[in-house]
């Protein structure tokens, strides 16, 4: 066993495990078996689609998952049978968990206009949450999480996982942070674009699935659904009521590895953030005032090439139609890094004349590096809910990068170029587009702060 994986089990501990008397049904004998492996750490899972899951399997050496909540019954019934052998409590409303005094730890995985509600009362409950990206569908909701943040001192990871990728991300982040590139003059995130589906029409809602309750804070429309299309599970992604799009579904991972780039170098600006954005997008449907004028089909943008502007010229470019992955250039050099490769002649020539032995280490903040990718970055996790550390995809480096993300939707929306002063996290001279830094929740879905 390595020594960092031994540290690891050391550290992860938890008193969460520990068994609490008002266990009902068949949870009794999970609790017993926790509290036996008293290293093991016990986890309630609030979203069980297809990345609550992945991501609990990915961890399942070190948790036990005690609670699973869905608004749809049957992948909540699903999960348990595969989380957790049966054994866990599942529940329909999430806020169950919230009240249990035995769990700790929470995993949301909720679709993305979702996210904001339960990761703020989950840290008012005192809760640590891994919490799925992108974590707002708005830039307000970012600036009430990072101050709930603040005052709770909870521990949030962000499911950002390319930063815990040592060997791609993180070693070209290295790189930058060790001069390697130079100054840098220009960042490309290449996110790839997003589907168009045509008219879908309103249709029974599945059974099992409460309707109402997935809609949540977004408003309520009828549940349509076509073949493997929907305005619900997986392709909620493609409807701005649910998702900011490919912006954020992928930007909220490469735009956060441009900006992290940044913000070593030391270019992300004095108050970390640009100056402007503006480009072309290209939408499936037409847009008045911001909103799609048909609601009854994906409406994100398909495509996209919007630039964005850093003090001393420094540009960020978010397009669809490249090589997926980040182009990094500064004035000695280019580098490209995605999900399977990192090339360009500057890591070529870290072969004569290697990066310094600790130049990953302290990117990642010195955290153990456990593994690989997700896996990696649930073991930060975890060790951070047991050091009280901020772990490596924090809240405030998270919305940072995505504030860009979410501009860049709001100037695709509104098909201008947006001014923004980073400082007060405003857009300027622009009322109706800085009226999108914000949304409203429907009646009886808003954040319950006390
Ligand atoms: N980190 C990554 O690489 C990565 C990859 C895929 C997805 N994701 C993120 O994970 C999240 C989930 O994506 P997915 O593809 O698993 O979606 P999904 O639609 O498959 O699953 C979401 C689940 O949440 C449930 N849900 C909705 N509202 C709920 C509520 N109020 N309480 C409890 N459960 C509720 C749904 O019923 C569904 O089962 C998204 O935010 C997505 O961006 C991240």
């Amino acid at each position: 066993m390595s020594t960092s994986r031994r540290q690891f089990l050391r550290t992860t501990s938890l008193a969460a495990a520990a068994a609490v008397p008002y266990f009902s049904g068949q949870s009794h004998s999970l609790a017993a078996e926790t509290a036996a492996k008293n290293d093991r750490v016990a986890i309630g899972l609030i979203g069980a689609g297809g990345m609550g899951n992945g991501n609990l399997r990915s961890a399942a050496k070190w948790i036990d998952v005690m609670a699973i909540a869905d608004v749809d019954r049957g992948r909540a019934d699903s999960s348990n049978q595969s989380l957790a052998g049966g054994k866990a409590q599942v529940y329909e409303d999430y806020r169950a968990i919230l009240d249990r005094k035995d769990i700790d730890v929470l995993h949301v995985a909720t679709p993305d206009h979702w996210h904001t509600k339960p990761l703020i009362e989950a840290m008012l409950a005192g809760k640590d949450v891994y919490c799925e990206k992108p974590l707002t569908l708005t830039i307000d909701e970012g600036k009430l999480i990072r101050k709930v943040q603040k005052e709770t001192g909870r521990v949030i990871q962000v499911g950002t996982q390319q930063r815990s990728q040592f060997q791609l991300f993180v070693k070209a982040i290295a790189m930058v942070a060790d001069g390697r590139l130079g100054k840098i003059k220009k960042i490309t995130a290449a996110i790839g674009g997003a589907p168009s589906s045509g008219p879908l029409p309103a249709v029974k809602v599945p059974e099992g699935l409460d309707w109402d309750r997935w809609l949540g804070p977004a408003p309520a429309v009828d549940y349509r659904a076509s073949k493997n299309k929907s305005n619900c599970h997986g392709t909620f992604r493609w409807w701005y009521e649910y998702s900011g799009g490919k912006l954020t579904d992928w930007g909220a991972h490469h735009v956060d590895i441009a900006v992290w780039a940044l913000e070593q170098a030391g270019q992300a600006g004095e108050h970390g953030g640009p100056l402007r954005i503006g480009g072309t997008a290209t939408h499936p449907v037409a847009f008045k005032d911001g909103m799609p004028v048909e609601r009854d089909c994906f409406n994100t943008a398909t495509g996209f090439l919007l630039n964005v502007a850093y003090p001393g010229d420094v540009e960020l470019v978010i397009r669809h139609d490249t090589d997926n992955g980040v182009t990094i250039e500064g004035d000695k050099g280019k580098i490209f890094v995605n999900r399977g490769r990192l090339t360009g002649a500057p890591v070529e020539a870290l072969e004569d004349n290697p990066l310094p032995e600790d130049a990953i280490a302290k990117v990642y903040k010195n955290l153990p590096m456990v593994g690989d990718g997700r896996g990696a970055h649930w073991a930060t996790f975890l060790h951070c809910v047991k050091t009280r550390q901020e772990p490596i995809s924090d809240v405030h480096s998270h919305m940072r990068a995505l504030n860009v993300c979410h501009l860049a939707g709001i100037s695709a929306r509104l098909g201008r170029e947006l001014s923004w002063d980073a400082k007060a996290e405003q857009i300027t001279g622009d009322s109706q587009a800085n009226a999108m830094l914000a949304r409203a929740y429907r009646k009886g879905y808003e954040i319950q702060m006390g």
